[in-house]
């Protein structure tokens, strides 16, 4: 498997309990490296843009509004296989289906607040990294 990287987000739920060092822990623990990371407080326009593909959704204005809703850490991981591993490491979107010792079983607080997203693919990681970081802000 080769290095990849991937795009985390630490979200409101976490920064408000102050937790970004706990769950930074996890990722280091899961053999991820923090490469960049960033605390923002994102725009509306930023959080739509990020999360367009669910605009058809029931719940994409209660996603809008929580991500919007305090600050968050942006980052990019890098690691083996860094997609798949990060997505292990989180657990499922819902933490009450999450594995044992994921970020999302040990962490969130439901499936709107659940503490972290990670890329589901290549392309979107590529996608979702470019809207936050420039290239000379990532360094492996
Ligand atoms: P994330 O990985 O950031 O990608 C989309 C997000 O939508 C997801 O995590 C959840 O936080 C959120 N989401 C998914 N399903 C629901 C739902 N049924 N109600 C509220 N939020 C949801």
């Amino acid at each position: 498997m080769a290095i990849q990287r991937t795009f985390s987000i630490l979200k409101p739920d976490a920064t408000e309990r102050n937790i970004t060092g706990a769950i930074n822990a996890l990722i280091e623990k899961a053999g991820l490296r923090i490469v960049a990371q960033k605390r923002i407080h994102m725009t509306r326009g930023q959080a739509e843009t990020f999360y367009a593909v669910h605009k058809e959704r029931p719940f994409f204005g209660e996603l809008v509004d929580f991500m919007t809703s305090g600050p968050v850490v942006v980052q990019v991981l890098e690691g083996e296989g860094a997609i798949a591993k990060y997505r292990d490491v989180m657990g499922a979107t819902d933490p009450s289906k999450a594995a044992d010792g994921t970020i999302r079983k040990v962490h969130a607080k439901s499936i709107g607040e659940n503490s972290v997203h990670g890329s589901d693919a290549p392309e979107t990681a590529a996608i979702e990294i470019a809207q936050f970081f420039a290239g000379n802000e990532i360094v492996g």
